[in-house]
Order: structure tokens, then C-alpha cells, then sequence
């Protein structure tokens, strides 16, 4: 991939990834379907898709953890794989597991070692990190004795620890309950606040609106929607509450009416609106409220899954 076209796809600075065409695959069965991608650096990218879909399989490849069979990929402005790219990336993998005879605070210390931090500032890189995710003062604790939700927190915390260009989280709350699922994504939403990058891979599908800029939509192995979340989730028709418009009017304008003042156009497309209300108005209609139909994520995600 050139340079310059890495340059063009994310402004000045290369994207935070840019992939075409990866393709992975197993035997004869293929995970995944020629991904192409941008990533712009400092967004929160949502990557979407049913159980098997391919997320964890496309997050390896992007990690350099397994090698593509087909296409190819830069992050952070190389390629795929390379370790001085890898040291700037933040990974919370989905299967977590750290050694239980450690404390966090050990084992944060043990990732900060090996990626390289000069020993003097690895306690306060551990000590900020349990902070960002809620685990002050259970840091001198062995991970044995750690309940699953923390043993994730912990995950968060290495994948944060010292301030990563990009961090990549495969289904970061599988384990947490609602206030950590809180948690996380204000965690998310403070990284977005400093510029860093987050690639997020979540069948939760509510998490994944209330924090990322750009969807791909994954199914088995291919995507098959990708965008901002507000193109995806645009949606035709207005309900209008009105009053002092007759009923055939309404109909002739392409609206049903409902009791008490409530009239839907169902067709009508998001420019049109506000010529629809001049027109009401001119007919002397008083308008109390207009209402854009916007579709919950979830609801196109099942349609998505539905028309493949
Ligand atoms: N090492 C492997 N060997 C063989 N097949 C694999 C391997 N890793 C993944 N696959 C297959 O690739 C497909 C995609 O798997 P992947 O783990 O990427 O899905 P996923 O979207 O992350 O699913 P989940 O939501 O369950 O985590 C699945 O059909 C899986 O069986
Ligand atoms: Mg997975």
C-alpha cells in the first residue's frame, strides 16, 4: 500500500488502520472475506457482528498475532505485524487470563517491563492505570482472588497501560455488570477526549452507539454495512403533532392522522421536512412538535443480519 494513499485515506497523518482486502483463512473455511477498512486516528471505531462473524479474527490480524492468507494492512502507519507498531497499541484480548499468583499491581509492572518503560516510572504507570479503571487499592491483591469483572478491569488497565496510540478491545465488558459497563465507556469517552484511538469489537449493540463515531457491521466474515452511526441509523419519516389541519388534507400531503393531533409521513425523507412544515403552516396548521424517526442500532443490525 502506498504511502501516500495511507497519507489520503486519514488527512496528514496516515490513518490509524488502513486495511484492503485482508483476507483470513482456515482450511477451506474462510473467517474473513477481504476487509478493507480506514480507521481515522482519534475515532472510536465499532466493529459489530454475531458470534463466529470474524471480529476476533480481524483484531489478530490487525495486532499481527496471525498472518493474513490474502490482502494487506498498515496500522499506526505500518505494516501489519511490525513490533515497533505493536509497542504503540493498547490490547485487551477477548480471553483474558494472568498469572494468579501475581498482584495486579505485579502484573501491570510485568507488561510495562516488557514493553519496554524504564523501570522508574513502571509503579505510577501501574498505579494510573488500576486507577483509570477502578481497581485503587486492590492492587497489592493476588489475581487468583480477583472476581471475573475485576480480572477484566485488569485486562483494560494493561491494555491502557502507558498511554498507547491505539487501543484495540475485544469485547471489553463480556464480564462486567452495568456500572462497569458504565465505566467503560467513560473510559472510552476520555480517551477519545486526548486523541487516542480505540478499535472496539462488541455484539452490545447499545454500547457500541453510545460511544463510537464509525460502524462496520460484520457477518460471517464479510462487512455489510459500514459508516458514521448517523447515516446507518437515518431513518425515512417524521411524526408531526398538529393541530388545525383537517385529516384529507394531512392525507394529501402523504401522512396518516391519528388522535389526538399526532399526523405520520412515513415516506418522507429527512430534506423534506421543512417544506412539509411550511405547507402545514400555510394551511394554518399550529405546530407543537416534529419528530424524526431515528432507528435504534439493534433494529438495523436485526435488519442487516435479515436481508444478507
Ligand atoms: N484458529 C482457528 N482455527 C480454525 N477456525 C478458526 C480459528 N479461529 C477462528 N476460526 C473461525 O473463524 C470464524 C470467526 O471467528 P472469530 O473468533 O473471529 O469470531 P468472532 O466474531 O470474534 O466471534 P465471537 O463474537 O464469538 O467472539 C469462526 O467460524 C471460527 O470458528
Ligand atoms: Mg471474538
Amino acid at each position: 500500500m502506498a504511502q501516500s494513499q495511507e497519507a489520503a485515506a486519514g488527512g496528514t497523518a496516515p490513518a490509524a488502520i488502513h486495511t484492503e482486502l485482508l483476507e483470513r483463512r482456515y482450511g477451506r473455511h474462510v473467517a474473513l472475506h477481504g476487509l478493507s477498512l480506514v480507521v481515522p486516528r482519534g475515532s472510536v471505531f465499532g466493529f459489530l457482528g454475531p458470534n463466529g462473524a470474524g471480529k476476533t479474527t480481524a483484531v489478530k490480524l490487525l495486532l499481527g498475532l496471525v498472518r493474513p492468507t490474502g490482502g494487506e494492512g498498515m496500522v499506526l502507519g505500518l505494516p501489519l505485524g511490525e513490533p515497533a507498531a505493536r509497542r504503540r497499541i493498547g490490547y485487551l484480548p477477548e480471553l483474558f487470563r494472568y498469572q494468579e499468583w501475581l498482584s495486579g499491581r505485579e502484573v501491570l509492572e510485568a507488561h510495562a517491563a516488557l514493553a519496554g518503560m524504564e523501570r522508574g516510572r513502571r509503579r505510577a504507570a501501574a498505579e494510573e492505570a488500576l486507577a483509570t479503571v477502578g481497581l485503587s487499592g486492590e492492587g497489592l491483591r493476588r489475581v487468583g482472588a480477583y472476581s471475573k469483572g475485576m480480572q477484566q478491569r485488569l485486562g483494560l488497565a494493561v491494555a491502557l497501560l502507558g498511554d498507547p496510540e491505539l487501543v484495540v478491545l475485544d469485547e471489553p465488558t463480556s464480564a462486567l455488570d452495568p456500572v462497569g459497563r458504565h465505566d467503560v465507556r467513560t473510559i472510552i469517552q476520555n480517551l477519545r477526549a486526548k486523541g487516542t484511538t480505540v478499535f472496539l469489537n462488541s455484539h452490545l449493540l447499545t454500547e457500541i452507539e453510545a460511544v463510537c463515531d464509525e460502524v462496520a457491521v460484520l457477518d460471517h466474515g464479510r462487512v455489510i454495512a459500514q459508516g458514521g452511526l448517523g447515516s446507518l441509523l437515518q431513518a425515512k419519516g417524521v411524526d408531526v403533532e398538529v393541530e388545525g389541519v383537517s385529516q384529507e388534507e394531512i392525507g394529501r400531503l402523504g401522512g396518516t392522522w391519528s388522535a389526538p393531533r399526532n399526523a405520520s409521513f412515513p415516506e418522507l425523507a429527512e430534506g423534506d421536512v421543512p417544506e412539509l412544515v411550511a405547507r402545514l403552516v400555510a394551511l394554518g396548521g399550529r405546530i407543537h412538535g416534529v419528530t424524526r424517526r431515528r432507528a435504534s442500532l439493534e433494529q438495523r443490525f436485526l435488519d442487516w443480519l435479515e436481508v444478507r
